[in-house]
């Protein structure tokens, strides 16, 4: 497994540190009780009203048919994801079900619903990778998407592959070191664009 541990400026948890987005998959199927933990994670996930407003539909190699389906709708540049063994849809409800009101949340929740998933894959040996590349309006169709409901992102899960399995554009992303802007690049002190020292 490519070792991509983020270089700090200040300590985090390991957890946080450590993981990243692969793209090489091994073909290994997953043991259902640690998607299942991955499920339990993401239940736990903060939400606005503790609406919840995240849902998730798996695809795994137990429905061959299903899963090529879910491999379908992906972007061809996330061809990567066709060799993991488990795909997520990740889908999140537009309105509060206590008063039918729009829920301007709801993105905000799938992705810390999505977060929470993400850290227990880690700790669970699993890859995970987070795609927004796919048709939205062909996953609604295949999958049966009610309105109200929007498909958001395609998630990869499975156990880690070699990099040299990956074409040389994306192995290079593989190997490649993990980025982030400094702290002070979108933090402010009391006001807009007044810049925290530290
Ligand atoms: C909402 C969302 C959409 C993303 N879409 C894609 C995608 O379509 N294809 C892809 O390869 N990576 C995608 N990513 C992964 C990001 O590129 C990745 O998280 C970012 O480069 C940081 O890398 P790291 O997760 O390894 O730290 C997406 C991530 C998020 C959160």
């Amino acid at each position: 497994m490519v070792n991509k541990i983020a270089k700090t400026d200040y300590p985090i948890s390991g957890l946080i540190a450590t993981r990243w987005s692969a793209r090489a998959f091994s073909e290994k199927n997953v043991e259902k009780q640690k998607i299942l933990s991955l499920l339990e994670a993401a239940r736990w996930a903060p939400s606005s009203s503790n609406e919840q407003p995240w849902r998730f539909i798996v695809f795994t190699i137990e429905d061959k048919e299903e899963l090529e389906e879910a491999h379908s709708v992906l972007s061809e540049s996330n061809a990567y994801a066709r060799k993991a063994p488990v795909l997520i849809c990740g889908v999140a409800k537009k309105t509060y079900t206590h008063n039918d009101k729009d829920n301007r949340h709801y993105m905000h929740d799938l992705g810390a619903a999505t977060a929470y998933m993400f850290l227990e894959a880690y700790n669970q040996g699993l890859a995970m990778h987070i795609m927004g590349g796919f048709d939205v309006e062909k996953a609604r169709q295949l999958f049966e998407i009610p309105q109200g409901f929007e498909p958001t992102t395609m998630i990869a899960v499975g156990y880690y592959g070699a990099p040299e399995m990956l074409p040389e554009k994306i192995r290079e992303k593989e190997l490649g070191p993990r980025s982030r802007k400094a702290i002070g690049e979108w933090t402010y002190l009391g006001r807009w664009g007044k810049g925290m020292t530290h």
